[in-house]
């Protein structure tokens, strides 16, 4: 059925799902709902200009980021079993972008725009029982087992301590220009300076629901949170365009940068105020995507949901 929808009407019809499956709240985002602002900035490793011929590599750039946490429900708690994300927008200072909008899992849970769909479909709460229906997410987790890969990083990873101790993917494929003529293919990792720090069972009854943001402002009052910025290079066998299989941890990783966050912006998130979307289709010259059906589906429905958590009929 997908395969007969438009583009726009395939971004329509997964940001239905989204709100389908969490409700749908006034100017807030459609997914990863609940968030806070900040700022930070990248700085290139000396040796990363011989990797690539992108402006990113040449200098110190700043950074307009958002944490969040993944689902669209915009109360959910600090301390739920869901990814966290972290979306950064770097300015090159020459025009240039590169829009990274990532999560704390190495993979995403979907393939495809119908698993996406249908994931959520089956997770939608039944107004009888008040809860989703058991039967039909069994069903959806049989059928589309592209799924499988997230919900097992969920079941095993406790929810991060902070921001900061989280570790950030990007999932899809980057193709980057080399000086040589050739194009290096690689995957992002934002890996936290402080270390992945997983709540224990006794952090999780003494912290409250909000625990994240209070947390993010004392840790960069003191100095900034960083993260070693990794590209992740392939093997022949590895999938370049299937963002739910994660590459052996074992694969070379070659560190290009560093990337701190060193101020927390007072929020205006769900504000009708909050025009601010991650495009993850922006990128700079010489850097480019492998593309992916999933990578390929992202911007259209993030247009779709900016459009409407900006809409004065919500
Ligand atoms: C077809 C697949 C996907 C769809 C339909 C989708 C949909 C959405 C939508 C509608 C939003 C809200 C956009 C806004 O209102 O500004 C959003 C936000 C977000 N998504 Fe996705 N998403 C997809 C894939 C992914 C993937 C693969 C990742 C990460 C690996 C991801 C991570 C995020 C994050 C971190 C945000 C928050 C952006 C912000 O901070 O403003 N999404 N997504």
């Amino acid at each position: 059925m997908l395969q007969k929808l438009e583009v726009s009407e395939v971004a329509t019809t997964m940001v239905d799902a989204l709100n389908g499956a969490f409700g749908r709240h006034p100017h807030k985002r459609a997914s990863h709902a609940k968030g806070i602002f900040a700022t930070g900035k990248f700085t290139p490793a000396a040796t990363a200009s011989s990797l690539g011929l992108s402006a990113l590599f040449a200098g110190e750039h700043s950074a307009a980021v958002r944490f969040s946490i993944a689902g669209g429900n915009p109360s959910v708690s600090d301390k739920a079993n869901a990814a966290r994300g972290m979306s950064i927008d770097i300015s090159l200072g020459n025009g240039e972008h590169l829009v990274l909008v990532m999560i704390s899992a190495p993979v995403f849970f979907a393939a495809t725009p119908e698993t996406f769909i249908s994931f959520l479909a089956a997770r939608r709460v039944d107004p009888t029982t008040g809860k989703p229906d058991a039967d039909a997410i069994a069903l959806s987790n049989k059928v589309h087992t592209d799924s499988e890969a997230q919900r097992r990083w969920l079941a095993a990873t406790p929810p991060s301590s902070s921001f900061a101790t989280a570790p950030y993917f990007a999932v899809h494929t980057y193709l980057f220009d080399r000086p040589d003529g050739t194009k290096l293919a690689a995957r992002w990792i934002f890996e936290p300076v402080a270390g992945r720090v997983g709540l224990s069972t006794e952090d999780l009854t003494g912290l409250t629901d909000n625990f994240l943001n209070d947390e993010l402002n004392d840790r960069v009052s003191h100095g900034s949170a960083e993260w070693r910025v990794l590209l992740q290079i392939p093997e022949l066998t590895d999938p370049l365009r299937n963002p739910t299989v994660a590459w052996p941890e074992t694969r070379q990783t070659v560190e290009v940068g560093r990337f701190s966050v060193d101020a927390i912006l007072p929020s205006v998130d769900g504000d009708v105020r909050d025009k601010t979307v991650f495009d993850p289709e922006l990128l700079p010259a010489g850097i480019s995507a492998a593309g992916d059906p999933i990578y390929d589906s992202r911007s259209a429905a993030y247009s779709v949901s900016v459009a409407r958590r900006n809409s004065t009929t919500v």
